[in-house]
């Protein structure tokens, strides 16, 4: 797969409320997508899905926003500022193998992957991370671009969760996108 990064001046579009008119964060982010708790990680960008899920998760919810990218950060810190949200997200700028989900073990209710995991140098780490992230019954919303991942690339992408413990539980339609609703077993340590 390839793994050319998305252009930082392209958060600009990606971040605009008239791509709610194509992918709503509300309805995408609503049961059985389960943004239900209040910790949750999210590959971020600019923010087009941050800034709603900080909203769901209320005042005493945390959202860490990971990106390699600091400008995508540093508009998103600049949105959720004027969105009256500072306080419940955290931006972290993340380089060579880091994923900036180091710390989070056991902590995260939720994981976004939105668009992303196929930018990834290597989407292993990545779930391996999401998954030691994750409490037990935590669930990772990945949703991959269907233009640019062809059905086999999705295929290995999830044969990459499920080899990190991330179990296929449904398959959300969101336009545009191959997806995947995964859950950590509730066993799992
Ligand atoms: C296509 S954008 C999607 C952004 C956002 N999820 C959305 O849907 O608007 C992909 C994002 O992944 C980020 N990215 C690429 N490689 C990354 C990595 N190794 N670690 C963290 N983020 C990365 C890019 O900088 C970019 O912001």
């Amino acid at each position: 797969m390839p793994h050319r990064v998305c252009p930082w001046w392209l958060g600009y579009l990606l971040a605009s409320p008239l791509r709610r008119l194509y992918q709503d964060p509300r309805a995408i982010l609503s049961p059985p997508s389960a943004v239900r708790h209040d910790r949750r990680r999210d590959r971020a960008g600019m923010g087009f899905f941050t800034l709603d899920i900080a909203r769901l998760v209320g005042p005493g919810g945390r959202v860490v926003a990971i990106d390699v990218q600091p400008k995508m950060l540093d508009a998103l810190k600049r949105r959720a500022k004027r969105a009256g949200l500072p306080d419940r997200v955290e931006t972290r700028p993340v380089a060579g193998e880091a994923t900036g989900m180091e710390d989070l073990d056991g902590q995260a209710d939720f994981v976004l992957a939105f668009a992303v995991v196929h930018e990834l140098p290597d989407m292993h780490r990545f779930f391996a991370a999401a998954g030691a992230a994750l409490k037990p019954g935590g669930r990772t919303l990945l949703a991959e671009p269907s233009g640019h991942v062809t059905a086999e690339n999705f295929a290995k992408t999830l044969a990459a969760a499920a080899a990190a413990g991330l179990r296929r539980v449904d398959s959300p339609r969101i336009r545009g996108s191959r997806t995947a609703l995964l859950e950590k077993g509730a066993g799992q340590a």
